[in-house]
């Protein structure tokens, strides 16, 4: 049983409200850009060699990530493909935080050259030669722009900061300034209709928040969701193992950016110290035109996030709801099992030396063989994938016969 101190302690992690609303996305809550952003997500035709689509890294099956320690779209990626459950609730997006809303997270991999390898001219034209995508296009954002001419819009293009010759760069640069805006414009819509979507992959009726529910109104059978064990292991998730530090609030993060001492592989992944100064310069954060509240909710968001203050290899603090469902874990997929983690913050065996200017929140906890199995029971008891079956693949095709 749990103290009163410990049921109390309970009522902060459960139950996770409604997703934050998002005033950057217009469409964050229309369902028929939910419809189509579903569509989207799960099209292979917005990638260089055809076969890519969000889901291949991110299946439904998988906990809407890949089962892989690294990631793998056109070519390899450097880092561990994130899980989207509970996907909405975040404030920045990626490992390292270089992203501010869901929409403009969604423009990255489809330009990544290890990802989709696609360019924004090249999602246009996919689009444009897509008739039932541009009628469903245009019925949540209203007309969509005239491409045909490809003196103007040529065939594939994009920015390419770092490399001022690339083909797609010099393509770009022989647009006009309002013919770049309009193809910009349908870029970062497709991400707001792609942000629609996965803004419903909720999760928060697990076993553990039945028992918190039980413990409200007294139920026993609510209170039988949790078992002895898994009780117990949030008593030490939230006591003596001292996980609610970073692992706080509902989604059981608190959205911000930590070491947690994990080894990294070869070379040094900056992690956050880089992410926030690339957020600063991305042409789509929060503070940009395309951000529809005109850029209100960013200039305090990004104002309040210095340069400079972070220091290397900390990284998001991932949610743990549905965590039993995605292994492999941590930001290269480094940590196999959910035993393994749990051994690790018991230990810190194998862990990296700590950063003398870095916080001093990780010590080897020292849980006993029966506190770690308690811990992991607990952890175990987080899941929740009754996401209705017609959110997890593509949307059946509308039968345009009878519509
Ligand atoms: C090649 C595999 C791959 C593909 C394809 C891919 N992703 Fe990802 N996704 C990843 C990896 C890897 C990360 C973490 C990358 C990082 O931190 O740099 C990630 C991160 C994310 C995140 C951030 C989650 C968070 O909690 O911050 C979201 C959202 C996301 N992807 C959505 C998408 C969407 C939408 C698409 C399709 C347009 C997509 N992904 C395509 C591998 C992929
Ligand atoms: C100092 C903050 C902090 C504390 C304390 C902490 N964690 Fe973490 N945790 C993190 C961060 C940051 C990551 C991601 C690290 C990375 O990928 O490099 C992480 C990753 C994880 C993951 C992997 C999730 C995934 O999707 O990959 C699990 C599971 C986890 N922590 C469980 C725990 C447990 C259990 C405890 C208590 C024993 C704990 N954490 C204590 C910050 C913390």
């Amino acid at each position: 049983m749990l103290t009163p101190e410990q049921i109390e302690l309970a009522r902060e992690f459960s139950p996770l409200p409604e997703p934050p609303a998002d005033p950057t996305n217009a469409v964050y809550e229309d369902l028929d850009a939910a419809l189509l952003g579903q569509a989207l997500f799960f099209d292979t035709r917005f990638s260089s060699n055809g076969e890519v689509s969000c889901a291949t890294c991110h299946e439904p099956a998988l906990g809407f990530g890949d089962g892989r320690k690294l990631a793998k779209g056109v070519a390899h990626h450097p880092r561990h493909s994130m899980t989207l459950w509970n996907v909405a609730y975040n404030r920045w997006f990626f490992w390292d935080g270089r992203k501010d809303s869901l929409w403009s997270q969604a423009l990255g991999p489809l330009e990544d050259a290890r990802e989709h390898g696609s360019s924004r001219l090249e999602i246009v034209h996919a689009l444009a030669d897509a008739p039932e995508l541009v009628r469903a296009y245009t019925e949540v954002f209203g007309a969509f722009p005239n491409v045909s001419d490809s003196s103007r819009f040529p065939a594939a293009g994009r920015p390419v900061a770092e490399q001022p010759r690339h083909p797609h760069q010099v393509a770009w640069d022989t647009m006009s300034a309002d013919d770049q805006r309009t193809v910009n414009r349908v870029f970062t819509n497709f991400g707001k209709l792609l942000a629609a979507y996965q803004r419903q992959l909720v999760s928060r009726r697990a076993p553990f928040d039945v028992f918190v529910e039980g413990l409200a109104d007294n139920d026993p059978e609510k209170l039988a969701a949790l078992s002895p064990s898994a009780q117990r292991g949030f008593t030490l998730f939230a006591g003596k193992a001292a996980c609610h530090i970073c692992h706080d609030g509902p989604t059981f993060s608190d959205l911000e950016f930590h070491s947690n001492r994990v080894a990294t592989g070869e070379g040094v992944d900056p992690g956050r110290a880089l992410g926030v100064l690339q957020l600063k310069v991305d042409p789509f954060n929060g503070a940009s035109e395309f951000a529809d509240d005109g850029g209100a909710r960013a200039t305090r968001k990004l104002q309040i996030t210095p340069r400079g203050w972070h220091i290397p290899g900390e990284f998001k603090t991932p949610s743990l709801r549905n965590v039993a469902v995605t292994a492999p874990y941590m930001h290269e997929g480094q940590i196999a099992t959910l035993a393994e983690v749990v051994h690790f913050y018991s230990t810190l065996e194998g862990a990296a030396p700590p950063d003398p200017k870095g916080e001093k929140l990780i010590t080897a906890v020292q849980l006993t063989d029966a506190e770690q199995a308690d811990l992991i029971a607990f952890l175990e008891s987080l899941t929740d994938e009754s996401l209705p079956a017609e959110l997890r693949a593509a949307p059946a095709p509308a039968d345009n016969a009878t519509r």
